[in-house]
């Protein structure tokens, strides 16, 4: 049986919610991951030093039997220096949403405008907090992220020394992005490396498959699968594996989500295998990710197995992607 082993997986973009979805989803990843950059759109959002401690300790009473980090974000206001200084090391980085463009993101940024946001980004750029972004504006839904990269360009060269992840990257313009501007890096979802938007609504709709970005065209899946497989240094893993209640996606006003934690790395290990690149998987679920962040997980090996796994149909009330249907590789052991 062909086996791959991983060392250190790391999500580097997770939800995990509260309450009784926190204490369903965390297991999931702490299972397989060493750790992952939590996000902090809550209601309201992590947006206090109070809010980061208290939101970690619920994280790590959720996952009482596995070694897990949860490293911390905070929601990005027009934070002052002093605020900044005394919550660096209480988190890993700061998450910028525009206003109203996702799930709980009303409270996020409702205008570009570098001299506000000048004191927040330039203490950040000091005090070494990378700025991940959901970089899409309110346009023309396949539209909205190849619209942003002028607010990328704008902050990437206004704030040269800021490292600046462009989160769950979908498109062939984000791509590029990475190699004319040095301090910008990506995430990238495994849901991208599979959907293109016909996937979603190009036969019958499926509501488990919506998610902000929306899944783009063909030829943006294909640049996204050529950084991710030859693990470009400046994209990392990040799952943005994104619960929500069965009813509030088979609904009229469908929820934006997709829910993989449970089988990222298998769906990983398979698309990477399928193109013959197992053996740059390490570096885009964790080396280049750890060089990126400065972070030093603990050790953790999963072994990993080619062999069928059926995804279970339900994960408490989250309905996960591939639900039902047979996947190619399995989680053999955690050690
Ligand atoms: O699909 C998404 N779901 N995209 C986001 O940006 C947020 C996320 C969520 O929190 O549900
Ligand atoms: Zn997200």
């Amino acid at each position: 049986m062909k086996t791959h082993k991983l060392l250190m997986p790391l999500d580097m973009h997770l939800h995990l919610r509260d309450a009784v979805m926190l204490e369903t989803v965390a297991p999931l990843t702490a299972y397989s991951f060493s750790g992952a950059i939590i996000m902090p759109n809550l209601v309201p959002p992590v947006d206090t030093l109070d809010a980061v401690i208290s939101y970690k300790q619920r994280i790590m009473a959720a996952v009482p039997n596995d070694y897990f980090e949860p490293y911390m974000t905070l929601f990005y206001k027009n934070y002052d220096r002093a605020f900044l200084e005394s919550v660096v090391d209480k988190i890993t980085a700061i998450k910028l949403y525009p206003a109203g463009i996702t799930t709980n993101s009303e409270g996020g940024v409702s205008s570009f405008d570098v001299e506000e946001m000048r004191e927040t980004l330039e203490a950040m750029s000091d005090l070494e907090i990378p700025l991940c972004v959901h970089g899409e504006t309110d346009g023309f839904v396949m539209d909205r992220e190849a619209e942003f990269m002028s607010v990328y360009e704008l902050l990437a060269t206004t704030f040269p020394k800021l490292k600046i992840i462009m989160e769950h990257i979908t498109t062939k313009a984000a791509v590029e992005m990475l190699d004319k501007f040095e301090n910008l890096y990506a995430t990238i979802t495994v849901h991208h490396l599979i959907l293109t938007l016909d996937d979603v609504v190009g036969g019958m709709m499926k509501p488990h498959l919506f998610c902000k970005p929306i899944a783009k065209r063909p030829e943006d899946l294909d640049a996204l699968l050529n950084v991710a497989l030859q693990a470009h240094p400046k994209v990392m893993f990040g799952s943005d594996s994104a619960p929500h209640p069965q009813h509030a996606k088979e609904s009229c006003g469908c929820a934006a989500g997709v829910f993989t934690a449970p089988i990222a790395l298998q769906i990983l290990c398979e698309i990477f295998d399928h193109y013959g690149k197992l053996e740059n998987l390490q570096a885009f679920v964790s080396d280049n990710a750890q060089s990126i962040y400065g972070i030093c997980p603990e050790f953790k090996e999963v072994t990993l197995e080619k062999r069928p796994f059926v995804v279970p149909e339900h994960y408490g009330t989250v309905v996960p992607m591939y639900a039902g249907e047979t996947i190619g590789w399995a989680i053999e052991s955690v050690d």
